[in-house]
């Protein structure tokens, strides 16, 4: 994860670097050009210009590195909220508040169909569980880009494990995303977004569940993503 975080950084960083390396020219050349009878003011007026057009592009470069770093810390407080170690189904369902019908987040209505017994346990933090779930279902709004939507929210048990499944009928993922949205930290949603979501979900339920999370493009519209969660006795 850390290493995401950094490969992700990095870019701006870098980025930002050069417009410092641009900028310091800039100056040197505005300077230098100060009691030159050659330099007109137009002269002047452009290297400001390019002066200010570096400024402009650092701006969003921080506004991204700060989102990236608010995201991370508060992804990191919820996973770091310690409950018991296990928790029933009802428990999560209760703690996602997810009622028989539910609006959130602008338009979307999710429609949960709860098809395993409510006492059944999973071992490991409730929170860390809710936490992926949330990012889930939190994509499959934005999916909708700010129009109406319903999302399909399905716990049942298969073989030994418990399944989740959240369906959506929005604008799916691209052929270009499919490989990187577990493995780095992508984004497709500019500043509203750091890729951080599904990148700290998929290795949560690796790591923490024992579990696996997978997805695929639905064949008319959107996408549903699955989490398998083997079920233990004790
Ligand atoms: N249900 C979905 N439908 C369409 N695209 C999706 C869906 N879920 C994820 N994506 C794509 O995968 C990318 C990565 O998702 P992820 O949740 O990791 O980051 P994000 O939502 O962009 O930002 P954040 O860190 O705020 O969650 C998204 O930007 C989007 O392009
Ligand atoms: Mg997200």
């Amino acid at each position: 994860m850390i290493g995401g975080i950094a490969h992700n950084l990095n870019s701006p960083i870098m980025s930002m670097a050069c417009m410092i390396d641009n900028l310091k020219k800039l100056a040197d050349e505005y300077k230098d050009s100060i009691g030159d009878s050659d330099v007109t003011k137009e002269d002047h007026l452009e290297i400001a210009k390019e002066m200010i057009d570096c400024i402009d592009k650092i701006s969003p470069q921080c506004s991204y590195m700060s989102n990236i770093i608010s995201n991370v810390k508060l992804q990191a407080v919820k996973l770091n909220q310690s409950s018991s170690e296990r928790f029933t189904i009802d428990e999560l369902i209760k703690t996602l508040n997810i009622k028989s019908s539910n609006r959130i987040h602008s338009d979307c209505l999710i429609i949960p169909q709860i098809q395993v017994d409510k006492n059944l346990e999973i071992n490991g933090e409730i929170n860390n569980l809710v936490q992926v779930l949330d990012n889930l279902i939190l994509n499959a709004c934005e999916s909708y880009d700010g129009n109406e939507g319903s999302i399909d929210f399905i716990i049942r048990k298969e073989n030994e494990n418990i399944k989740f499944i959240i369906r959506d009928k929005g604008k799916g993922i691209t052929d270009e995303l499919k490989d990187r949205i577990f493995k780095e930290m992508v984004t497709t949603k500019g500043k509203h977004g750091t890729g951080i979501g599904l990148y700290m979900s998929y290795s949560t339920i690796k790591g923490r569940f024992g579990g696996d999370m997978w997805f695929e493009n639905n064949e008319d519209r959107g996408v549903t993503f699955y989490i398998a969660i083997p079920i233990t006795d004790n």
